[in-house]
């Protein structure tokens, strides 16, 4: 399987990238900085340039070509404002999904958030606010596409070591957090498993071992 990884040098990502080479999957990480490609490549995944606030879909249409499936994995990341909550968590989503809808790759996994799809509390923090309308936009882009969609929306996010056990589900599930090590297995067996398309499922530590997770909702 050929998987292009929007975000490639993310921390989910990199992790997800040794998960798919470790069982003889391409990866093709897409980065905006050159001087991560080597860190990409030590992950086992190839590295393609593309900074998706600069490119349009018809740039990066051509880069899915011959991809099975395209896992969108980037976000402006902590410190950043509303405007590029915009251009990444929103925009570089539906960039994506355009360009794998014009290459014909009908497998998108989509890395959203939990808060998503309802609006954010009153007096919530502005950058919050922004953040959770960009990933709700991304959602609502992806679902009313033709593609084979899966939105996962994890919890807070941990760096521990993976423990192969999560709760996975439609929403509502508990707020809850998760090892990035855990959302990045739980990707790949998505990425394994068609049966899980069209659906929307948040992720937290749990306790069902990953692939009966999602065995369990396909
Ligand atoms: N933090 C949490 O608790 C939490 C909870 C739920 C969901 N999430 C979501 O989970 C996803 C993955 O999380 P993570 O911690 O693995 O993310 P991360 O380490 O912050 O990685 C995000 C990646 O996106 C890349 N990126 C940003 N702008 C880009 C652009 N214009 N073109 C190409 N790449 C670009 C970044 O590259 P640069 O190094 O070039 O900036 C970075 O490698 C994110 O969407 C995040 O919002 C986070």
């Amino acid at each position: 399987m050929r998987v292009v990884i929007a975000g490639g040098h993310g921390k989910i990502a990199l992790l997800l990238e040794r998960l798919l080479a470790g069982r003889g999957d391409q990866a093709v990480a897409l980065i905006r900085n050159p001087a991560q490609a080597a860190d990409v490549r030590q992950a086992g995944a190839e590295a393609v340039v593309c900074d998706l606030e600069a490119a349009s879909a018809g740039d990066v249409a051509p880069l899915l070509s011959g991809a099975d499936a395209v896992v969108f994995a980037a976000g402006a990341g902590p410190g950043s404002g509303a405007p590029r909550k915009d251009s990444v968590d929103r925009a570089a989503s539906v960039l994506m999904a355009g360009a794998a809808e014009r290459a014909g790759v009908r497998r998108f996994v989509q890395i959203s958030s939990m808060g998503a799809g309802q609006p954010p509390r009153p007096g919530t923090d502005e950058v919050w606010a922004a953040y959770i309308a960009a990933k709700t936009a991304a959602e609502d882009d992806l679902r009313a596409r033709d593609l084979d969609w899966t939105i996962v929306r994890p919890g807070g996010l941990t760096d521990a070591p993976a423990t192969g056990r999560v709760r996975l589900a439609p929403p509502p599930v508990p707020r809850g957090t998760v090892p990035r090590a855990d959302v990045a297995a739980v990707i790949a067996a998505l990425l394994d498993d068609p049966g899980t398309r069209r659906q929307t499922l948040e992720l937290t530590s749990g306790d069902s071992p990953v692939a009966a997770a999602v065995r369990g909702i396909s």
